[in-house]
């Protein structure tokens, strides 16, 4: 099974979390797309709609939804998103899409977070993936000399702006052995708006999907 069928299937997967009268919180990224995709099906069961990023609202509206913003909703029921790696703790990288401050904002607001992925995107430890991480621009080279401190190597993912007017830091060879640490001592950096370790809090419900199927794991 190629990669978009799988994507497709663990957002089909996602919409039994969807029930009448849900406030959904709804990601970005390819995996997101297809559920996107899909919601029009479950429209009746949605009772307000709020996005992480501008690509993803333009996608709603263009399907009939009206996007509301956190402020008038107040907390989501479920926020459902992709990731770029997960383990079985539950705790992701994310922030491939350049997204990651909003998505850890409704991640933040979700009485309930499911992270629909595909089977390549587990891994056993974290950072395979490069660490994004949103930096204010005046505040980027601050940020990357105090990442080299920690032995990671920042790249600055040139000519992309963020939806908030920043600008992305993309850490390689990160250790990172213990995610919650690591999470809270890069946000300490001054400049850092938001790094891409969610383990504060971390998905609740992860469904992967594989070959095999989709598999279900919960904290
Ligand atoms: C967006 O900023 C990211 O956090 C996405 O959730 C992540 O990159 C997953 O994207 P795909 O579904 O395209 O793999």
């Amino acid at each position: 099974m190629d990669a978009s069928q799988k994507k497709r299937n663990a957002a089909e997967a996602a919409l039994q979390f969807i029930e009448p009268g849900t406030v959904l919180g709804v990601g970005t990224g390819s995996t997101v797309n297809f559920l996107i995709d899909m919601l029009p099906d479950v429209r009746d069961r949605i009772d307000g709609v709020v996005s992480s990023s501008n690509a993803s609202t333009a996608l709603l509206q263009e399907r009939g939804f009206e996007v509301r913003t956190l402020n008038e909703t107040g907390d989501i029921d479920v926020y459902i998103d992709g990731a770029d790696e997960c383990n079985k703790h539950l705790q992701l990288i994310k922030g491939g899409g350049g997204a990651l401050t909003r998505e850890k904002v409704l991640a933040a607001a979700a009485r309930r977070f499911v992270c629909i992925v595909d089977d390549s995107k587990l891994v056993g430890m974290l950072g395979r993936f490069p660490v994004p991480i949103e930096v204010l621009p005046m505040a980027q080279e601050l940020v990357s000399r105090q990442l080299l401190k920690m032995r990671g190597h920042p790249i600055w993912r040139e000519g992309f702006v963020t939806d908030n007017s920043n600008h992305i830091l993309d850490v390689e060879d990160l250790q990172i052995s213990n995610p919650p640490e690591m999470e809270a001592r890069i946000s300490q950096i001054p400049g850092v708006v938001t790094v891409g370790i969610f383990a504060a809090r971390p998905a609740d419900i992860l469904l992967i999907s594989g070959d095999g199927g989709i598999r279900e794991m919960r904290a």
